[in-house]
């Protein structure tokens, strides 16, 4: 049976490229929406971009609902050093997306789409937690209607602070909403994302593959890997880990753990403390995903690729 999930993310070159491995013919997914939600850059720009990426993945019929602008207190935080200004830099997607926004806001739909489920829907949150927990606080009989939620976010370390990966970071008390709420959590933290780096050669593999889809994927990584240049052996492809996952959940290890998100630190703001030792004695609420075969991974990722048509 197909799994149905909702994407919530901030189109950005790595969310551009879990959704398009999550429409790809070697997924079992079932994409019900997709929703936007102000990240990487603002959200209005983030929701172009998530209707140019359904363009290019033959999309058609799955709706994009915009969603939240801002986070819950803090200012609104981008990361268009890393994405470019519109937040999709390096690409020729589509100026003008064929499909429109829906009328309604991405919480409400999230609220619908759940209430109507008979509790089989997982979330895919790849950016900043806002409208997730803007949907817990709205309408908390949501949580048990949630089978899981497969998030990127956080890690033992950070990357937009010592401490804080961004998602967190951006928007660190919704994090902690979602966090305490009780629901289902899987998380791929930077512990696990950097672990899948997008090395010269991968780049050559996806580039031999020659089809629109893949080209476009390349040219996302070119662009994208200037942000980890020097620090890194390449790009990292940290949202495709929850669609891997959802895929083929043995690519994965995993530890169910404590974990708390710090709203307070002067130095640790968003930072998500992960109990791997059991220290706290406090009842585990994540699963926590340290480690991956990559061969494993790439495998997939490029048969997911292959998988699109020549023309
Ligand atoms: C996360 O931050 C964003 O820039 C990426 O899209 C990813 O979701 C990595 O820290
Ligand atoms: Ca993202």
């Amino acid at each position: 049976m197909e799994k149905k999930i909702i994407i919530d993310c901030d189109p950005g070159h790595d969310d551009a490229m879990a959704i398009i491995l999550a429409a790809s013919a070697v997924s079992d997914l079932q994409i019900e929406a997709i929703t936007t939600v102000a990240g990487n850059v603002g959200v209005e720009k983030n929701t172009k971009n998530a209707l140019r990426v359904c363009e290019l993945a033959g999309l058609d019929d799955v709706p994009v609902a915009m969603g939240a602008d801002r986070p819950l207190i803090r200012e609104f935080l981008e990361a268009s050093h890393v994405h470019g200004k519109s937040g999709l830099d390096g690409t020729d997607l589509s100026e003008q997306p064929f499909k429109e926004p829906v009328n309604q806001y991405a919480v409400d739909m999230l609220i619908e789409k759940l209430m109507a489920s008979d509790g089989n829907i997982t979330l895919v949150p790849i950016g900043p937690l806002t409208n997730i927990a803007l949907a817990i606080r709205k309408e908390p009989r949501i949580i048990p209607k949630i089978n899981e939620i497969a998030l990127m976010g956080g890690g033992t370390y950070g990357n937009r602070t010592p401490a804080a990966e961004f998602n967190i970071y951006a928007d660190a008390e919704a994090a902690k909403i979602v966090f305490e709420s009780g629901a289902p959590i899987t998380m791929f933290g930077l512990d696990v994302t950097l672990q899948v780096l997008a090395t010269p050669d991968k780049l050559d593999e996806l580039k031999a593959i020659d089809n629109p889809v893949a080209t476009t994927v390349a040219d996302m990584i070119t662009f994208y890997a200037g942000a980890y240049q020097g620090q890194f052996a390449g790009a990292a492809l940290h949202d495709p880990c929850t669609i891997a996952y959802l895929i083929d959940p043995s690519i994965f290890e995993l530890d169910h753990v404590r974990v708390d998100v710090e709203t307070k630190g002067d130095f640790t703001y968003g930072m998500t403390v992960v109990d791997r030792n059991g220290v706290t004695g406090r009842e585990p609420n994540v699963n926590f995903a340290y480690h991956l075969n990559p061969d494993k991974f790439w495998q997939l990722f490029m048969d997911a690729l292959r998988s699109y048509s020549k023309s």
